[in-house]
């Protein structure tokens, strides 16, 4: 794994802000996985401001509420149209987010498994962390190697996303999420975290055990995973001078 650590968060988005452009600029027909909550607004906002080509890009998001349709300002369909797509030139048709109104959800997320393996595979995939340590709506305890499906939200998270809700109560319970091993399967992730409350979870996930008890943990297994944090994410983090270390001492061939 590699560690960024940034002065702030605008900084850490820039980090990894930069290898979506990179990436864009030298495969334009690369297939992106996307985050969505607050923490990637920023990236998105640098990215939009590279005025990049999207034409042959495919994108492919983490994760849905279950009984929220893409009009629900609220959908992560809605977050990704008034943060990212409505804002770039990307094809509509290239455009995949899981499907929380999905008549059958489990043969929808097959099919969304499906989807990603006859687009090629993910290049590069976004990840946000919960508080608790989730990755997409990987809670606590889910499977390391499970796929595209449904899962119920634990009460931590209802409640750290109520501020998008208005109340607590009006937070689905169920959601559709890329599996852990469906993110493990990505060619390369970058997982940007950002504030004070995820830093107990970012610790855990980087030096502690790999534990389904943090599901960013399992990140440890993943051929190129990359934290961009910001210093108030890395605080709990007990081995920074080394990837300061490793970060200002990059061979040129490896910095972006
Ligand atoms: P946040 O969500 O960016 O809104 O903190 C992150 C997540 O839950 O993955």
């Amino acid at each position: 794994m590699e560690v960024i650590i940034q002065p702030n968060a605008e900084s850490a988005a820039r980090m990894a802000a930069r290898l979506f452009t990179h990436l864009i600029r030298t495969k334009p027909n690369a297939v992106l996985g996307l985050a969505t909550g607050g923490t990637p607004v920023p990236l998105y906002k640098q990215l939009i401001e590279q005025n990049l080509d999207w034409s042959q890009i495919t994108s492919f998001n983490l994760d849905e509420y279950i009984g929220v349709g893409a009009e629900h300002p609220q959908s992560y369909h809605a977050f990704m149209h008034e943060n990212l797509f409505r804002h770039v030139n990307i094809n509509s048709a290239n455009i995949h987010i899981p499907d929380g109104m999905a008549a059958d959800p489990d043969l929808f997320c097959q099919s969304y498994e499906e989807k990603i393996c006859a687009a090629g595979g993910i290049d590069l995939q976004l990840l946000g962390i919960g508080t608790d340590g989730h990755i997409g709506f990987n809670e606590p305890t889910s499977s390391l190697a499970s796929r595209t499906r449904i899962k119920t939200l634990t009460a931590r998270t209802r409640k750290d996303n109520a501020r998008f809700f208005g109340s607590e109560d009006a937070v689905p319970f169920h959601v559709i999420t890329m599996g852990i091993g469906t993110i493990l399967d990505t060619r390369k992730t970058v997982l940007l975290a950002t504030g004070k409350n995820k830093a107990r979870a970012v610790a855990e996930a980087v030096e502690g055990p790999i534990t389904s008890m943090n599901p960013a943990s399992a990140l440890q297994l993943h051929r190129s995973a990359i934290f961009c944090l910001d210093e108030e994410a890395a605080s709990e983090l007990t081995r920074t001078d080394y990837y300061r270390w490793v970060f200002d001492n990059k061979p040129a061939w490896q910095v972006i």
